[in-house]
């Protein structure tokens, strides 16, 4: 069934319980697609699903309407978790008018062979669907060139797509219906994973919108929960977030072999902790990725540890290194540590990593050869403590 979630919108989405990747990024509670509905004088289907649940929502469509009536299909954003479905929706809607940005013509022909006119259009455009108007508001590079928002002038309803999103596989289809700490921290992962890249636009996006002077009275995303109340959470989250405002604590990611630079890790934590800095450990071999960046946007210290194999870092934390160079974070208070057999290497290459980060690096870092002794660990010890002085 579809769900009505305001006068004449509905969700016709669907909930991907056992999603573990969506594209590159980890999903460790699975997501959801939104799409939504609108039923005035004219039907409107702003976006689909992933391809795999589209037999889901033209069940829900139907529910509401035959879909033969949907008047107009509006792409907010071409990528295969929400058009999917796109395929499906142009045979059961062979009269629907196709929307989408100038930027969607290029990624709807790159995915899919059709041959149906598309009607472009760019920020402030406005279309009458009976009594309400539907405003669009480009959002280039949030997070694809074609993003697009879809904002209904009457009843004050943004469709965001991907942005103030979360991946969250729930039976609830509010934020006010859970815990919205939980639903907050889901945010953040996903902020870091997929926006946190264009920080910069978000921020320019934002000040558009606040000139705009248009009320926000409901925020529908492209995947988990809707900002029924108080959008402005999540609207003043992305501004915090996109500012680099990070918290008085710290994370520490590293790899081992034998367990020497997890021995430092854990000393190091010590020193932070007993200076009232909080820190959270992760071996980055093991550890969750959505939780691991969620920690590198949250945090205003960043240290990286690493065991030296064949003269350089180990694997997995080279792998992180790149996915984190690539989110491009705010600048962090950031070091290295890690043990070492003979010319090292590991440390060296992970301060020179996290600079080309312009992160603002503590040098040298800190390494042991071999099992670090106990005066050592007091070392590693006093490490921590001293950079919990640099916040
Ligand atoms: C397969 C392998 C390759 C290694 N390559 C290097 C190296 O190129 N340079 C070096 O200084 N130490 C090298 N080492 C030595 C380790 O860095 C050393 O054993 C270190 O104490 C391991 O730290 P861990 O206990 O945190 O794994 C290597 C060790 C192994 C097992
Ligand atoms: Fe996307
Ligand atoms: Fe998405």
């Amino acid at each position: 069934m579809a769900l009505r979630i305001a006068d004449s919108v509905y969700w016709v989405g669907a909930v991907d319980w056992n999603l573990r990747f969506c594209g590159s990024y980890t999903t460790p509670l699975g997501t959801s697609y939104n799409a939504y509905l609108l039923v005035d004088r004219k039907t409107v289907l702003v976006d689909t699903v992933k391809g795999t649940h589209t037999m889901e929502m033209v069940g829900r469509i139907k529910s509401v309407v035959d879909p033969a009536k949907i008047d107009y299909f509006i792409v907010n954003h071409a990528e295969l978790d929400h058009a999917g479905a796109f395929k499906e929706v142009l045979r059961i809607a062979p009269n629907a008018e196709i929307i989408c940005s100038d930027r969607g013509r290029d990624s709807l022909k790159g995915h899919f062979d059709f041959d149906r006119e598309l009607t472009i259009v760019k920020t402030g455009d406005e279309l009458n669907i009976g009594k309400r108007n539907l405003v669009f508001i480009e959002a280039r590079m949030l997070h694809w060139p074609d993003n697009m928002m879809t904002y209904i002038k009457e009843d004050h309803i943004l469709f965001s797509n991907d942005p103030f999103g979360q991946h969250l596989a729930t039976s609830q289809r509010f934020v006010d219906e859970l815990d919205e700490k939980f639903v907050m921290d889901h945010a953040a992962r996903y902020y870091a994973q997929i926006v946190m890249p264009y920080s910069q636009l978000v921020l320019k996006k934002l000040e558009e919108v606040k000139s705009l002077n248009v009320p926000i009275d409901m925020i529908c995303p492209a995947h988990g929960l809707i900002w029924r109340k108080n959008p402005e959470k999540i609207l003043s989250a992305y501004e915090r977030w996109a500012k680099g405002e990070a918290e008085d604590r710290a994370v520490i990611y590293f790899d081992t072999m034998w367990g020497s630079t997890d021995l430092m890790a854990r000393e190091i934590a010590k020193g932070l902790t007993d200076s009232g800095v909080p820190v959270t450990v992760y071996n980055t071999r093991t550890s969750e990725w959505s939780l691991m960046a969620r920690d590198l946007l949250l945090s205003k210290i960043v240290l990286v540890g690493s065991a030296t194999l064949n003269m350089t870092m180990m694997p997995s934390v080279a792998g992180i290194l790149a996915f984190f160079k690539s989110l491009r974070p705010p600048p962090k208070i950031a070091s290295a540590f890690g043990s070492f057999g003979w010319g090292g290497g590991a440390v060296r290459d992970i301060i020179s990593t996290l600079k080309e980060m312009k992160f603002n690096v503590i040098e040298p870092g800190l390494q042991f050869k071999w099992v670090p002794r106990e005066d050592q660990l007091r070392e590693c010890y006093e490490f921590g403590k001293q950079i919990a002085q640099k916040i």
